[in-house]
């Protein structure tokens, strides 16, 4: 059993709702969240933690003596500290990506070096390279593009951890992969346990969509608050396809492997909504039309942009294998939720999402 629990990027999307889950399904478990409040809406998650009892601490994990002046001696260490985006550092310096992403991380494991933690690292599947991703052979028909066939790594199933390494993967899944690689070393010389989980899209209610992250989630603002949208890239006709996490399967997920951190411990795991919970752009589309009532205007661009990717289905084979876990949410409760989150909050959402 964890006593202290400190979630880096606590604030967050997926950090705050584990707070909240955490703190509900164990109220002696103290839990700190830790986060510098960079992300644009994350500030909006603050009253409900205080509320529930969730200590949070404003600090930047790029700063060692943040993170020691937090006087936080945990016993599990859970980093969902990032910036997460697959297209951060392309138009402007990779410099915060790296630094909080790689630096940050490293951090975050010297606290696990001192205390003996076990950490549980939030990862993507974006560790896995775009352009082999992009060369799987793959079916088109009316409204997505679907894999063909299996392949090293690529099961009946999706992508599988024995997918190739070899080539690029964007900067931000360089980063991620890199923390993955210190925190294994890491683990091994100083001996603390730890999981890693590679996600695929995450999403749901509290999702601070921005135009570079968040996809779903700003689908279905955009449909609520009349804003335009645009196909990006693979003929410019939204049929790339990615599954989805409803955010209550992540904090399932997570709490099952924290109950059981032994059984989970010293692996990487791919986890992800699967095959039954997967969408392309124009099924999104034609589920908000009809859940939110409203069509927007949608643009098409042909050319695709550094690192995108055509299809992302996640293999959840092994993760399944441990304690039988599998997601639950299909896609119309997922945009659902998120819808009655926007049309709950109101007009705060709408600017923080889209700007002023
Ligand atoms: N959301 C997804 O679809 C998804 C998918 C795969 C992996 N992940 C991973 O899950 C984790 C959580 O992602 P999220 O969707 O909740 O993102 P998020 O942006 O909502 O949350 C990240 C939080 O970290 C904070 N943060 C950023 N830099 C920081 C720094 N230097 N010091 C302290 N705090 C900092 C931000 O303010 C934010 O509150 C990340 O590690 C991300 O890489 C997310």
């Amino acid at each position: 059993m964890h006593k202290r629990i400190l979630v880096t990027g606590g604030a967050g999307f997926a950090g705050s709702r584990l707070c909240l889950a955490l703190r509900k399904h164990s109220p002696d478990t103290e839990v700190t969240a830790f986060d510098n409040l960079r992300r644009r809406g994350s500030e909006f998650n603050l009253a409900a933690l205080r509320a529930a009892g969730v200590r949070f601490v404003h600090g930047d994990i790029r700063l060692r003596s943040d993170l020691e002046a937090a006087a936080i001696n945990p016993d599990l260490l859970i980093e969902c500290s990032a910036e997460p985006s697959a297209q951060a550092g392309y138009s402007g310096s990779p410099d915060f990506l790296m630094a909080t992403n790689v630096d940050g991380a490293l951090n975050c494991l010297e606290i696990a070096r001192a205390t003996k933690c076990d950490v549980l690292f939030l990862s993507t599947s974006r560790v896995y390279p775009y352009a082999r991703l992009n060369e799987l052979p793959f079916i088109e028909t009316d409204t997505r593009y679907r894999f063909a066939g299996t392949s090293p790594g690529l099961t009946s199933e999706g992508i599988s951890e024995d997918f190739p390494l070899d080539g690029v993967r964007s900067l931000y899944g360089a980063s991620k992969l890199a923390a993955e690689l210190i925190l294994e070393e890491y683990a091994a010389a100083y001996g603390f346990r730890f999981i890693i989980d590679r996600f695929g899209v995450i999403t749901g209610p509290g999702q601070m969509a921005k135009a570079d992250q968040g996809v779903i989630a700003l689908w279905v603002a955009a449909h609520r608050f009349g804003r335009p949208l645009r196909y990006i890239g693979f003929e410019g006709n939204g049929k790339q396809v990615r599954d989805f996490l409803h955010i209550d399967d992540f904090c399932g997920l997570v709490l099952d492997q924290i109950a059981a951190f032994g059984e989970y411990a010293g692996k990487r795991y791919n986890a992800g909504g699967g095959l039954l919970q997967s969408l392309s752009l124009v099924e999104t589309t034609d589920l908000c039309r009809r859940i939110v009532g409203r069509e927007i205007p949608i643009g098409s661009e042909t050319q695709n942009r550094i690192a995108d990717v055509r299809i992302y289905i996640t293999d959840n084979s092994r993760i399944s294998r441990v304690r039988g876990w599998r997601p639950k949410m299909d896609a119309a409760q997922t945009i659902s939720d998120i819808d009655r989150w926007l049309v709950n909050s109101g007009k705060d959402l709408e600017s923080i999402i889209f700007g002023a």
